[in-house]
Order: C-alpha cells, then structure tokens, then sequence
C-alpha cells in the first residue's frame, strides 16, 4: 500500500515522502481499516516536526483521525462486528495518512451516514476538544465571556458557534485585521486583533474592568501571555496547544492576589479517564452537533495522498481558512469543497 513516512523529524514538506509499504494485518482486537480521508492537524505535522508531547519510533506515518471503512478484523469477537462499516479512526499512535490502518476494534467507531466523509474525517480531535475543554471543564455559565485566542482556527470556529448554542459570550482574538469579519459574521460576540494594539486593554474595553472568568490559547508566547493578563480576577485559562513552541509568562503575584490560574489540556488524558458509556455519550452529543452545524469543520482543500507534501504546504499557510483533508482514493488533483 502507499503511506505517507518520514524517517527523520523536520520540516514536514522536506522530510514526508508517500512510499509503498506493508499492508498492516490487524492483531488480536484490531481491525484494518481502507482509509478514506484524513485531515491535516497542526498536532500531526507537530509529530512530523518532533515537537509533540508524544513521538513515534521512526520512520512513521502521521495521522491521528480521519474515516475509513473496516475490511478486516484480527482475532476476537468485537472487531467482526464493525467489519463493512464506515468509521471514524481514532488512532492515538499516529498512521492514518496510508491507503490502511490498524487500530484497537474500540477506536473504530461507526459513523450515521447522513454524516459525509469530510466531516467524519474531522469528526472527533476538534469537536471532542471544544465540547471537553467548554462543558465539562471550563462549565463556561450562559451569559459570561469566554476568551479564545487563535479564534480563526478549525476549533476556534466551533466554539464561537457553540456559544451562540450554549448562550455564553466569545470574544475572539484573532493576529490579522482581515480574519475579524469572518468571524463576526459566523456570530462571534466581539473580535479584537492583537495586530491593532495590546490585548488586553482591547479586552477591557470589551468586558469592563470585571475582565473575562474563562480563557482558552493553543499559542504560547506573547499571545498566550496576553490573554493570561486579560484574564479578570479568579479568571481561570486553559493552554491547549503549543503553535509558537514559546512559553508563557506568567506572574506569580498575579496568581497570588488575582486568584487567576493556568492549566493544561490534552485530548488523549482527558479520554483516558472516560468510561465507556460517556466516551459513547460525547459521540452521539458530536453527531448531533456536526447535523446542526455547530460543531462541522470548515473543510478547505483536499488533496491526494501522492501530494502529501502540497498538502502540508497548504495547511502551514498563513490566512489558510479550512481544514485542508487528504484522501487516499480518488481524484488525483487538489481541490476545492
Ligand atoms: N490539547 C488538545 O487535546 C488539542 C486538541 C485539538 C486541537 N488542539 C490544538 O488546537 C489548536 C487549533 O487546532 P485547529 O485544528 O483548529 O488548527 P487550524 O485550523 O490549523 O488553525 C490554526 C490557527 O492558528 C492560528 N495561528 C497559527 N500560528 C499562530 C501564531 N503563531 N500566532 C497566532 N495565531 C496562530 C492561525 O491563524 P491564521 O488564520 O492567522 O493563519 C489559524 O487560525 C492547535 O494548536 C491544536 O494543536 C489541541
């Protein structure tokens, strides 16, 4: 089969290449799955870069989600039952960016098929992420601001649509004058550009002195230091991405006197500690959100698995807009959904 690998950590676009390798053959409770799409997250080009919390032996195939249809399942009895079934791939190892996959029965999960590959392919890395970090840790309450950076991100859009749906507050920071109007129209509450002066006074004149209780950055640096002194006192911020691999400063008076606090979130630990029934649960709750477009990606370009490398390109692209999707069958050319 073709897979995308790279065998050293670097710039993906110099170090990926799509090769022919073994078709993989599903262990004891595992299914191999024919891969149909894939998307292209900044934590999987973070893996080819080698700056991920986790890091695979090399060489490697990236690819943490996307959607395929089972062929084949190990020795065991529940893999039998997803055999022929369209499912979204939850591959915590990495790999999905093959012609085939393998992965644990239980992360092949069937997928209604009023839901259309591209949004299955997203299915769950973002929409999972938004839903854990808003409802269930944040508990953002009805009416109050919730602070996002990068707000112009596959994640940052579903999030603003969500607080139109739950009925808390966005107030999105965006770094280009350009990507405010976007945001404004899909029902952002107010949308300030860090590239029009510093932060957080642009927050106060949002909020008033009483500043936002809930923040959320996937940036680091600068950008994430400033929505850390945005933060109103008790304000509480969530760092769950890494985009400028720089940290953030934070005073320890402020955390002292202000009672503001910063904490990590990771996807794959917050799943751990799931029970079966409510991973069960946050899949029927994001099916129903993808049909009422709150939690739908904006997809971009698709691209073939031979232009891996175009792919990566694009999706480093500064103003980029969505999601940019691989698919590993099919046309042969980029483009546009
Ligand atoms: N912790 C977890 O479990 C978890 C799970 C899912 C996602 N994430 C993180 O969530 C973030 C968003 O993911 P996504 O798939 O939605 O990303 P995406 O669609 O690729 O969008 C990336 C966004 O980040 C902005 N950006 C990139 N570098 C930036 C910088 N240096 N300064 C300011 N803005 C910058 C881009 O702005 P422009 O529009 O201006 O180019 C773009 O809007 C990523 O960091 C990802 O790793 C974390």
């Amino acid at each position: 089969m073709k897979a995308a690998v790279f065998s050293t950590f670097g710039e993906p676009a110099e170090v990926l290449d799509v090769r022919e390798v073994p078709v993989p053959k599903p262990g004891a409770g595992q299914v191999r799955v024919r891969m149909i799409a894939s998307p292209i997250n900044p934590s999987d080009t973070m893996v080819v870069e080698g700056r991920y919390g986790v890091l695979p032996t090399l060489p490697a195939t990236p690819g943490f989600e996307g959607v395929g249809v089972v062929e084949e399942a190990g020795p065991g009895l529940m893999g039998r039952f997803v055999v022929g079934k369209r499912v979204v791939v939850i591959n915590n190892k990495g790999g999905n960016w093959a012609e085939y996959a393998v992965v644990p029965w239980k992360q092949a999960r069937p997928i209604p098929d009023d839901i259309p590959d591209e949004q299955a392919a997203t299915f769950f890395v973002n929409p999972a992420t938004a839903l854990a970090m808003v409802r269930h840790v944040l508990k953002v309450p009805k009416g109050e601001w919730l602070l996002l950076s990068a707000a112009g991100s596959t994640l940052g859009k579903m999030i603003i649509k969500l607080g139109r749906h739950d009925g808390f507050k966005t107030l999105c920071v965006v770094r280009r004058s350009e990507a405010k109007q976007e945001l404004i129209d899909l029902g952002a509450d107010a949308v300030i550009s860090s590239s029009e002066g510093p932060v957080p006074e642009q927050v106060r004149r949002v909020t008033g002195d009483a500043g936002p209780k809930y923040a959320l950055d996937p940036i680091g640096g600068e950008a994430g230091t400033a929505i850390f002194r945005s933060l109103g006192p008790g304000g509480r911020l969530i760092v769950y991405g890494s985009l400028t691999g720089e940290p953030i400063e934070v005073d320890p008076r402020s955390l002292i006197s202000t009672r503001t606090s910063v904490e990590g979130f990771w996807l794959g630990h917050w799943m751990a500690e799931r029970s079966i029934p409510s991973a069960l649960l946050l899949f029927r709750e994001i099916a129903a959100l993808i049909r009422e477009g709150v939690l739908s990606a904006d997809i971009g370009r698709t691209y073939p698995l031979a232009q891996v490398c175009d792919a990566v390109r694009e999706a480093a692209q500064v103003g980029r807009g969505g999601k940019v999707l691989l698919r590993m069958s099919g046309s042969q050319s980029p483009s546009a959904s």
